[in-house]
């Protein structure tokens, strides 16, 4: 695993040092002051301006500071933000890779503060290194070991002050992006191996590991809470059912109950409904909600964050069988409403519907879920944004701004009463779906049938659960996207 540390310039054995340039100031005035003078090359004819993503490898004439320096263009002042910062640090590290390094020094001067703090710079550095560096190799035999990957970050300051602040940050991001990636973990392993039994196996270790109380529910208590949806989907699959809670209390009088709540399809087959072909081949990550809002949790509660912080993830396979649901059973759900299945392929609706039912309990001041629910939201958005739909326009505006500033982008789409008409089933009292298009809507609404009288908010996360083709922060596979989002909107909220 990759480590970041922090120091002063001083005792900084550096091969390569990160040195950030805004436009119009000149590379030598933004170097710690120790190396001003030495970074050769500087005075040549080429010019180094500055603009946003601009680079410029340098070599230095006393090496006992830094071998090399890495000028990194930041932009103009006025149009920077901290989403720009967070992409030109991904820049970097790539850059960085493609010179085959596997260490790099980040300068984070005074000048740089001005415009992002010093805590946030550090945090952005240390959370992408992280994130770059997973990898999910357990099924190799033969690991391949000649990918270069980042190892050891050191982040430099120039003030003594600073490194608190700086260690700080490292720890916080570290915890987050750690999360990130056990939440990447569980959705990355095969169904054969991730079972609702292991999933719940594994969260109940991670918990009592930071001491969150984690209570799994199995099936004579899901029968005892009358969760006919969680059970309808779940009755075709050898492989029982859990019902997992999170609870994280603070030592503090808390602040706010916030209820989340995670889809945890451990399989998606479609039920009776079958999926086809490449459809059924990554429905292994149709838990990716779940396993978000099981690290999110705990990752609030080793921020010792203020509020009361619930998860509750039910978990099943949803798989054809002669006792599997079928289409057009008509189901009694934990709140006493009826449905009628109509489709066994939109089943994450069924068992969140009793999950979402069941955070009544708690009280919550606002409740959130993830769940990947439907294909739909990818012809929304490609793999650009998750869906947000609610009930609150204030929690919602928060959730897409925290989005906006954590890389995790959100994108709203309506909740008309007009949509549940298309619900409306002539056997009970609602079917679980719609024929007249507009599945990511439907969906979402049907869910709004369940809610308490609280704020709540979805995410639909089918879109962006699952990379396709890897990016330099999200390796091929599971994303882990909601995580951050998730913990930051927890941090953020008084
Ligand atoms: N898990 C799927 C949604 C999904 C599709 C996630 C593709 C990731 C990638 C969900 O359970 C599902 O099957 N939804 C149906 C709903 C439909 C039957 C109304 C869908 O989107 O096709
Ligand atoms: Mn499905
Ligand atoms: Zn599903």
């Amino acid at each position: 695993m990759i480590s970041v540390t922090t120091t002063t310039i001083a005792s900084s054995k550096n091969d390569t040092l990160v040195v950030f340039v805004w436009e119009g100031v000149s590379p030598e005035k933004s170097l710690p002051k120790a190396l001003q003078g030495k970074a050769t090359e500087l005075c040549s004819n080429e010019l180094f301006t500055g603009k946003r993503g601009e680079k410029r490898l340098m070599c230095v004439a006393d090496s006992s500071l830094a071998k090399k320096v890495l000028f990194v263009g930041l932009g103009n002042k006025r149009e920077f933000s901290l989403s720009l910062f967070r992409s030109l640090v991904g820049d970097v590290y790539k850059y960085i890779l493609g010179l085959k390094l596997s260490t790099v020094s980040f300068f984070v001067g005074e000048s740089l503060g001005t415009h992002v703090s010093i805590h946030d710079c550090a945090s952005i550095i240390a959370t992408k290194a992280r994130l770059a560096s997973y990898l999910f190799d357990k099924y190799k035999t033969k690991k391949k070991n000649d990918t270069v990957r980042i190892k050891k970050v050191v982040i430099v300051s120039p003030r003594a002050q600073s490194i608190k602040i700086i260690q700080l940050a490292i720890n916080r991001a570290t915890i987050i992006a750690d999360a990130v990636n056990n939440a990447r973990d569980l959705i990355n392993e095969p169904p054969n191996k991730m079972t609702p039994q292991d999933f719940a196996r594994r969260v109940l270790r991670d918990a009592r590991r930071v001491r969150v109380p984690c209570k799994q529910l199995d099936l004579p208590a899901i029968i005892k809470e009358k969760m006919g949806g969680l059970l309808a989907v779940a009755q075709g699959s050898n492989n029982k059912p859990v019902f997992l809670i999170l609870h994280y209390k603070p030592t503090q009088k808390k602040k706010k109950t916030i209820c989340l709540v995670g889809k945890g399809i451990c399989f998606d087959s479609g039920g009776i409904s079958l999926k086809s072909g490449s459809d059924l081949m990554c429905m292994k990550y149709d838990m990716a909600g779940g396993a978000v809002c099981a690290y999110t949790v705990l990752a609030a509660a080793q921020l010792k964050i203020p509020h009361e912080v619930i998860g509750l993830i039910p978990l099943c396979e949803n798989v054809p069988d002669g006792t599997a649901y079928r289409p057009g059973d008509i189901i009694t759900m934990a709140s006493g409403s009826t449905v009628e299945v109509l489709n066994t392929d939109a089943e994450g609706r069924i068992i969140l519907a009793d999950a979402l039912n069941f955070s009544a309990r708690y009280k919550p001041d606002v409740v959130v879920d993830m769940a990947t629910l439907t294909g739909a939201v990818k012809v929304c958005f490609g793999d650009k944004a998750a869906a947000l739909l609610g009930n609150n326009e204030r929690l919602m505006m928060s959730l897409q701004q925290i989005g906006e500033e954590v890389g995790e982008r959100l994108w709203p789409l309506p909740l008309w009463e007009e949509y549940q008409d298309d619900l409306k089933s002539d056997a009970a009292d609602m079917k679980n779906v719609g024929f007249k298009g507009a599945g990511t809507i439907c969906g979402a609404k049907f869910l709004s049938n369940f809610i308490p009288k609280t704020a709540w908010a979805h995410i639909d996360i089918a879109s962006v659960s699952w990379e396709e083709e890897g990016k330099p922060f999200i390796p091929k596979g599971a994303s882990g996207f909601g995580v951050r989002l998730l913990v930051h909107y927890l941090l953020a909220l008084k």
